[in-house]
């Protein structure tokens, strides 16, 4: 069955600030001091359960072993289309930061959809933080602790301005108005947009789009952030600030982008959807790149 595809913020907007409302305060922002971040040993983006037993019990919140999103045999199709997604596994831990790379058509956009709940598999099992996710319902912690960059910035913005764009999710999560203007500012100014909070977002120009919908997410403080080709339509510079802040951060992330050299600087390992599946068995490692690849998005290795 096919959902909205629209955003998964309610197009109610209601986040209207006075100037000179600044509290003098919190920072919540800041993100979760990380657990997350540490394990090196779960860098295989294994399709396996072998680290996902019950009996990892030993690991008192227990979530930490078992994979942050688990996706097993899940086929997708559109209505009246061949699968999208066929048989897809996919075992994602935290700590990890993983690269897709596949041409344009090859599901990847709609394997970030599952997810967040925004489509709904035909077949397959999807757990999410450790529970099993089928209703609409299932969801909505979900979608607290995953952010999702879309890949256009028009399914992402939807205010008026821009703070109240930024503002939108913090408020949602309970914050004050005060409180929430203030996490919206932190984190338009953590992308260098401290200017931007009055900017009417329509006025935009896509770049600008793109990393006020990045500020949007950030906003939120999810513990895994998933990004569809966040560098389009921004030039080198944009594109470095974002290297520099995802480093930043201790999170965890999916992104998918055809720019090797920015998956480079942010992976380990980078992976190909074909046919409707994530390839697991030769995971090639991201490397340096100073150069124009002519092999277009289809990951390959130096020798
Ligand atoms: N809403 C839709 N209805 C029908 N077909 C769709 C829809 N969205 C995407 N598709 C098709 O599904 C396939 C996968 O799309 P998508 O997940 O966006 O791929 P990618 O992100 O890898 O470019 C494409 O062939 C695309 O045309
Ligand atoms: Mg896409």
């Amino acid at each position: 069955m096919v959902t909205s595809e629209k955003s998964p913020k309610p197009s109610t907007k209601s986040a209207e600030f006075s100037p000179g409302e600044h509290p003098s305060t919190p920072e919540s922002v800041e993100r979760s001091p990380d657990e997350h971040r540490s394990p090196p040993e779960s860098t295989e983006l294994s399709p396996g359960e072998h680290r996902s037993t019950p009996e990892n019990a030993e690991l008192s919140p227990g979530e930490h072993r078992s994979p942050l999103i688990q996706l097993k045999k899940v086929t997708f199709a559109y209505p009246g289309r061949e699968p999208v997604l066929q048989d897809l596994d996919l075992a994602f831990y935290a700590g990890q930061r993983i690269g897709l790379v596949a041409p344009n058509g090859s599901g990847k956009t709609t394997l970030f959809h599952i997810i967040m709940g925004l489509l709904k598999p035909d077949r397959g099992r999807l757990t999410l933080f450790g529970q099993e996710r089928r209703r609409e319902r299932d969801f909505v912690e979900v979608r607290r602790r995953i952010g999702l960059l879309f890949q256009d910035a028009d399914d992402q913005l939807f205010s008026p301005t821009v703070i109240e764009d930024v503002a939108f999710g913090p408020l949602n999560l309970g914050q004050s108005r005060t409180e929430a203007r203030t996490t919206a500012e932190k984190a338009l100014a953590d992308l260098g947009l401290a200017d931007f909070a009055d900017r009417v977002t329509h006025q935009l120009s896509g770049g600008e789009k793109r990393l006020v919908s990045l500020a949007t997410v950030l906003a939120m403080a999810p513990e895994v952030l998933l990004l569809d080709e966040p560098t389009n339509g921004l030039d080198t510079d944009t594109r470095q600030r974002i290297v520099e802040i995802l480093n930043r951060l201790d999170i965890s992330f999916i992104l998918i982008s055809h720019n090797l050299d920015f998956l480079s600087q942010l992976t380990e390992e980078v992976y190909t959807l074909t046919a409707g599946r994530i390839l697991t068995d030769q995971p090639m490692a991201a490397h340096q790149h100073t150069h124009v690849h002519a092999h277009g998005t289809v990951p390959h290795e130096h020798r």
